[in-house]
């Protein structure tokens, strides 16, 4: 069970609302989180993975996706910037090292990363559109697969494809896709990171519902998730509500 600590205030009846699942959300650094609540502010230590994008750009991107008369291109190049601008957060703790540079004045003590291996996997076909933007940041990321989808009756997934890089035990990874709905998808394809022994793995999405994260921590507690909102309700076909459609036929313009 996540354990939140809260350093002002007794907010165990409010937390009572989330149906145990405690949220916070990222708009500052250090150990600390603020949290809106309503109109109280409250102060926790962070303690748990589920990360919240506030940022207000990322807010707006997100509003936009979810209007119905936005176009595939407009849907993919909004998937693509929003990707960006979770991603110089997901990769806050990469690790540096210090190096020696010559400036045009004098010999500059000063950081590099330090080489540790990432890579980027998508679940098809929606996580494309994510991986895109996350490989503006991280060109130098080497880029997995893994071919999942739902199926309609039973929402259970079914995975048909899975390429990884040879060396993915490696590297840390960041899986993206822009839905976590039933969380079935993400569970499977970390399943498949796990089995080729990958260690260090972090889920990015846009949308999550409530259930997802409850999934997902459930099967695999170590991953932190990354998300630009949480969504109350999955509907009887396990799409999100309101959440934004089918991402994949937004972006691809299939239906
Ligand atoms: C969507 C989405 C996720 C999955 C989420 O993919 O991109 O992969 O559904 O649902 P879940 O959390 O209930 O598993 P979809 O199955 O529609 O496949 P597609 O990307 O090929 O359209
Ligand atoms: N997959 C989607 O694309 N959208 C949802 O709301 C749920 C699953």
């Amino acid at each position: 069970m996540i354990k939140f600590q809260p350093l002002k205030n007794n907010i165990k009846n409010e937390w009572n609302v989330f149906k145990g699942i405690p949220f916070f959300k990222i708009n500052r650094h250090g150990k600390n989180i603020k949290i809106h609540y309503g109109r109280q502010v409250l102060y926790m230590q962070k303690t748990d993975n589920v990360f919240i994008f506030d940022h207000p750009l990322i807010q707006h991107k997100v509003s936009l996706l979810r209007d119905k008369n936005t176009s595939s291109k407009e849907f993919r190049e909004l998937v693509s910037e929003i990707s960006v601008l979770m991603g110089y957060e997901v990769t806050r703790d990469i690790p540096l090292k210090e190096v020696e540079i010559e400036t045009p004045l004098a010999v500059a003590k000063t950081k590099v990363i330090s080489g540790k291996k990432l890579a980027v996997v998508p679940i098809l076909r929606a996580g494309l559109g994510m991986a895109d933007g996350f490989l503006q940041l991280v060109p130098m990321a080497r880029v997995g697969h893994i071919g999942i989808y739902r199926d309609h009756e039973t929402l259970e997934p079914i995975e048909y494809y899975c390429k990884l890089p040879s060396d993915i035990d490696e590297r840390d990874v960041v899986l993206v896709d822009p839905m976590l709905a039933t969380g079935g998808s993400a569970s499977g394809a970390v399943d498949f990171l796990k089995k080729r022994n990958v260690k260090n793995i972090k889920f990015m999405c846009l949308i999550a519902s409530r259930e997802g994260i409850r999934r997902l921590h459930r099967d695999h507690p170590d991953v932190s998730i990354y998300c630009a909102a949480v969504d109350e309700e999955l509907n009887e076909h396990g799409y999100i509500v309101p959440g934004l459609g089918d991402a994949g036929d937004r972006l691809f313009g299939t239906k």
